[in-house]
């Protein structure tokens, strides 16, 4: 009954959510503010620029258009310099043998990020070669937990949202999927992750017949 995944990026495919974290935490400096661990979990998954006015308000400082823009500028020039010697090494554990399973079961596959950065990751990671179809932070006008971006990735694929299992490390991508009627799997922690289908704390824990009955 499934025939097509719809993955997220950053802290699905591969680690950059480390990346964003630390590039956030670098900008905040500038206003005096620490950001938590708690935190960036509230940031995984929404925009860039709904990232910073987040960020913003929890710091409860009143930032002029200005500022606002040459800190999004600044936290992009950070995390493209975290980026810019990735390779294949940090595509996380199981997936490229998942991504295989796939394939070989005739499955599409497509991207549902975010980023704005997606290309150039999936290219400096090698991973683009698996996709049938990317949708990213380029192609939609709303964030997740908006099922905007998991609709235009099964859209397409020529798929349903009843064929698509979405794959998911953050909450606003969990409930986004949820939204756009689709079956989701949590990649993490059951302590910060709620309403997936099923969760799991990585690749190496699942094989393509285990959601096959979801
Ligand atoms: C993903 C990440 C977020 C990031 C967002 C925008 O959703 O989980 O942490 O802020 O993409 O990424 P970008 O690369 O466009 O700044
Ligand atoms: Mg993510």
């Amino acid at each position: 009954k499934y025939k097509a995944c719809l993955f997220d990026l950053d802290g699905v495919l591969v680690d950059t959510a480390i990346y964003h974290f630390q590039a956030w935490k670098t900008l905040g400096k500038q206003f005096d503010f620490e950001l938590s661990h708690e935190q960036n979990e509230e940031l995984k998954g929404i925009s860039r620029v709904e990232s910073l006015e987040k960020i913003l308000q929890w710091a409860n400082y009143q930032a002029t258009h200005e500022q606002k823009d040459r800190w999004l500028k600044e936290k992009n020039e950070n995390y493209l310099a975290l980026i810019s010697n990735m390779n294949s090494n940090e595509i996380l554990p199981g997936v490229i043998s998942f991504l295989q399973q796939l394939k070989e079961q005739g499955f599409l596959i497509a991207l549902g990020s975010a980023s704005k950065n997606a290309q150039i990751i999936l290219e400096k990671t090698g991973l683009i070669t698996w996709f049938h179809a990317i949708i990213d932070g380029n192609k939609v006008s709303k964030s997740k937990p908006d099922p905007e971006v998991f609709q235009k990735g099964a859209e397409a694929l020529g798929c349903s949202s009843e064929e698509c299992i979405v794959f998911e490390d953050a909450q606003a991508g969990i409930d986004a999927a949820k939204a756009g009627g689709m079956k989701v799997i949590g990649i993490g922690s059951p302590l910060v992750l709620s309403g997936a289908d099923k969760i799991i704390s990585s690749f190496t824990e699942i094989q393509v017949s285990d959601f096959m009955t979801l």
